[in-house]
């Protein structure tokens, strides 16, 4: 049995994501050059999919660095209480910093990310994030470039998971209701 079996629709297709991030990354191409040299942080897991898309259409010299945050809590929502479970390998005093994330939620991750790196001293520091819920958020967080505004629907796919499963489908899709009433059927 396929796990696209378990898709119930597709929210946003692959071509459609490649081709916003075209635009994403003209847009941070027109905000920095070779002399910012900025760091481009992964917010593990959900973003390696797309910085990895959006990485190979800068044309600034740039590095890249992977933090791992987990909000803690089962299911589908998360509860605003945060840790860091891998941190940067960099020092990013004194550095232009970009947040790269997959879906800004409730904002309760990207509130904790800011405060940290804040207190890092960053010469600058932006967010761009692929997928916006405007609707769910719990705390302003500040935005600076975003893919796509979503409606309230639990996504998956293109980094997103369910259960740390369905990570590597190319495009956003919804999942059947009775994947989450079942469950992953996995012990
Ligand atoms: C997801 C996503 C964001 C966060 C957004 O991560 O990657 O980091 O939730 O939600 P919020 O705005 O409500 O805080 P998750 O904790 O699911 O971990 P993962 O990326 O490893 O799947």
């Amino acid at each position: 049995m396929s796990m696209f079996q378990d898709i119930e629709r597709v929210l946003i297709s692959e071509a459609k994501i490649q081709a916003r991030i075209v635009e994403l990354a003209d847009e941070l191409n027109a905000l920095y050059d070779d002399a910012d040299l900025p760091v481009l942080v992964c917010i593990l897991k959900g973003a390696f999919v797309f910085l990895a898309d959006l990485t190979r259409h800068l044309d600034f010299r740039h590095e890249v660095d992977f933090m791992e945050i987990s909000s803690y809590g089962a299911g589908t929502t998360s509860t605003g209480v945060v840790r860091i479970l891998l941190d940067l390998a960099s020092n990013i005093e004194g550095r232009q910093v970009v947040i790269v994330e997959d879906i800004v939620d409730t904002g309760h991750t990207l509130d904790y990310i800011l405060r940290s790196f804040t207190a890092r001293n960053p010469a600058g520091l932006r967010v761009v994030t692929l997928l916006d819920k405007p609707s769910r958020r719990a705390i302003d967080v500040p935005v600076d470039i975003v893919g796509f505004e979503i409606p309230n629907e639990f996504v998956m796919g293109y980094g997103l998971d369910y259960s740390e499963q369905y990570r590597n489908v190319p495009y956003i899709g919804v999942l059947k209701p009775e994947v989450y009433r079942e469950g992953l059927g996995i012990s």
